[in-house]
């Protein structure tokens, strides 16, 4: 079980092909040995750097034995409470706040364009 909490700034302060850790379902894995066996390669693993390399990770279809090695890279759990999604990028904190403020506007409207649509055509049918 892993014990160490990894927080968010630790991941991103790994990012070089000497020292990089990659986020995993959750866990946090130090690649740095592995990177150069890796048989798909060192540039794919280099750009999920210090991210969430989870859904790259997921779409190649790794093997159970690919699976298998990963406790060995065992570095620690991600801190709880951090929204994982936000590792998948290099925003900041505060770019990050206004992405999701933008996106929670958007739904909004597309929310509410359709609801004005069937009010004003119940408008229209009850004054004409
Ligand atoms: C960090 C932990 C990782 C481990 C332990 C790992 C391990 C492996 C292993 C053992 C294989 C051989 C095939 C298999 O057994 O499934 C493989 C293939 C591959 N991996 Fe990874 N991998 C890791 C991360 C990644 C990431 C983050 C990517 C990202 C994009 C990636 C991309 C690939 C690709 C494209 C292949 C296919 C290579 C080929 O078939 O020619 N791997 N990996």
């Amino acid at each position: 079980m892993p014990t160490k909490v990894v927080t968010l700034a630790e991941l991103r302060g790994h990012t070089t092909k000497d020292n990089i850790w990659v986020l995993l379902h959750g866990n946090v894995y130090d690649v740095t040995k592995f990177i150069d066996e890796h048989p798909g390669g060192d540039e794919v693993i280099l750009s999920e750097a210090g991210k969430d390399a989870t859904e790259a990770f997921e779409d190649v279809g790794h093997s159970d034995e690919a699976r298998a090695l990963l406790p060995g890279m065992l570095i620690g759990e991600f801190e709880k409470g951090t929204n994982e999604t936000k590792a998948k990028s290099y925003q900041s904190t505060a770019a990050a706040a206004a992405m999701e403020n933008a996106v929670e506007q958007t739904s909004n409207v597309f929310y509410f364009v359709p609801l004005a649509a069937i009010v004003a055509y119940f408008a229209w049918r009850f004054y004409s």
